[in-house]
């Protein structure tokens, strides 16, 4: 019996709410280990729909650990207000069921002032981010300067964190000729946090290790997706973690051999939030088509999703450094109708046929899709739960993509309904 890691192989929102939860009914534990309130997971349980961001999607399921690792940047003030959200909707949520690494670096208000004020000056350069402060509160954590929930608890130590934190962030609010940051408003602000938010703090990595020792199902939830990882994303074009499975272990506090099959979510056409590269961008009637068939606009900010074809190149590149599995493969049903369907094999560069995303930020922007071309189905997909009532060019779609980027489809998606889910494979018993 293996633990899953379920992660994005696109540019995030590929679906990953459905896939998690139709896992987590089976997992005993749900563990985030990267992002923060970035993500945006919708989930819709017997027709009741629970948006969450921070929260691991096992949360509104009863008698399920969930477990924000040391990987997740956590802003205590949002997670309060999602949980009393979620309380509201009947879920109950309390320190047994939701547990916080208590070395989680935190994310301040001024994290979002940072990063709003950062974008702002960066003008049409700038990243297009969720203005939730991730990337500011990543920085602080590498500097070395963050707090951590942990140091909520220790009342001498967290007026000098602060005394660091500040002396950095003021020297460069005063380079732009902005307002300083005042000590004693974050100091009363963390007073009044850390008496909510500390029941919640544990020591993730024993309790993980006590779990994989009871032979308890670990699930992974990633947030975003490759192409928005730090490292081997679309740089600088990403968010401020690693995205890939190889960052569940660290982020979490266990080792790699605790991370089984890892699941690539990946949507049947690509989409991407947010400025940077997007060679099968379609800026046309087609993309704005496929954009209203797949409600494509952000669970977070509600912006409108750029779409375009389906790229092997970038999902095979996300494989493999993701080390994918398998991939579930979701909103197959948007294509419906279409008569032709696209899907990238390679990029065109500089006169040669190239198979990877280049890393330079030019070449990235200058590649040109090289397409191959599907007859596509008139037939509605939306709903299937057996290949028997797939259409066979649909098949055919699924069946070369799989070539395409190779890794075999585990599990076809078929609507935003859990039930509506064809598996080829469980990955729990990979
Ligand atoms: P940040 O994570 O807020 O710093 O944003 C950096 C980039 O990641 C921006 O392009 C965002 O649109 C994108 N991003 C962050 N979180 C998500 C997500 O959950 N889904 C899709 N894109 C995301």
């Amino acid at each position: 019996m293996a633990n899953v890691a379920v992660v994005g192989s696109q540019w995030g929102d590929e679906g990953k709410g459905k896939i998690v939860d139709w896992l987590s009914s089976r997992a005993d534990v749900v563990v985030r280990f990267q992002g923060g309130h970035n993500a945006g997971h919708t989930l819709v349980i017997n027709g009741v729909v629970y948006k969450l961001s921070l929260l691991p999607s096992g949360v509104v399921r009863p008698g399920k650990l969930s477990v924000i690792g040391n990987g997740v940047v956590v802003d205590p003030w949002a997670l309060l207000r999602e949980i009393e959200a979620i309380k509201a909707q009947g879920v109950e949520i309390t320190p047994d069921s939701l547990i916080v690494a208590e070395n989680c670096p935190l994310i301040l208000p001024l994290h979002s002032t940072v990063d709003k004020a950062r974008e702002e000056a960066r003008g049409a350069n700038r990243i297009g981010t969720t203005g939730r402060g991730i990337g500011p509160a990543y920085e602080d954590k590498v500097a070395r300067r963050a707090i951590r929930l942990c140091d909520l608890a220790d009342e001498a130590l967290l007026g000098e964190k602060v005394d660091q934190l500040l002396f950095h962030h003021n020297a460069l609010l005063r380079g732009l000729g902005a307002a300083e940051l005042d000590k004693a408003e974050l100091m009363a602000q963390l007073h009044e946090v850390a008496p909510k938010i500390l029941p919640y703090a544990a020591v993730v990595w024993e309790r993980l290790d006590e779990a994989r020792r009871q032979g308890k199902r670990i699930l992974f939830e990633g947030a975003q997706g490759a192409m928005l990882d730090v490292d081997h994303g679309t740089y600088p074009f990403v968010t401020s973690s690693n995205t890939v499975a190889g960052n569940a272990a660290a982020g979490s506090g266990m080792g790699p051999g605790a991370v089984g099959h890892v699941l690539g979510i990946t949507k049947a056409y690509t989409t991407r939030v947010g400025s940077g590269p997007f060679p099968t961008e379609l800026l046309d009637e087609t993309g704005d088509l496929i954009g209203q068939r797949g409600r494509e606009f952000g669970t977070v900010t509600g912006r409108k999703r750029r779409c375009g074809w389906f790229d092997a190149v970038l999902v095979r590149q996300a494989i493999k450094t993701g080390g994918i599995t398998g991939i579930a493969l979701t909103k197959l049903d948007v294509l419906d109708g279409f008569q032709e369907l696209k899907v990238c094999t390679g990029y065109r560069y500089k006169g040669e046929i190239i198979h990877h995303l280049p890393a330079a930020q030019t070449a990235q922007a200058e590649v040109e899709p090289v397409y191959e071309s599907f007859e596509g189905w008139s037939e509605s997909t939306q709903g299937a739960r057996s290949w028997a009532e797939l259409p066979a060019t649909a098949i055919k779609y699924i069946r070369r993509i799989e070539e395409l980027i190779e890794a075999p489809v585990t599990l076809l998606s078929t609507s935003p309904e859990r039930d509506d889910t064809i598996l080829v494979k469980d990955p729990f018993e990979d």
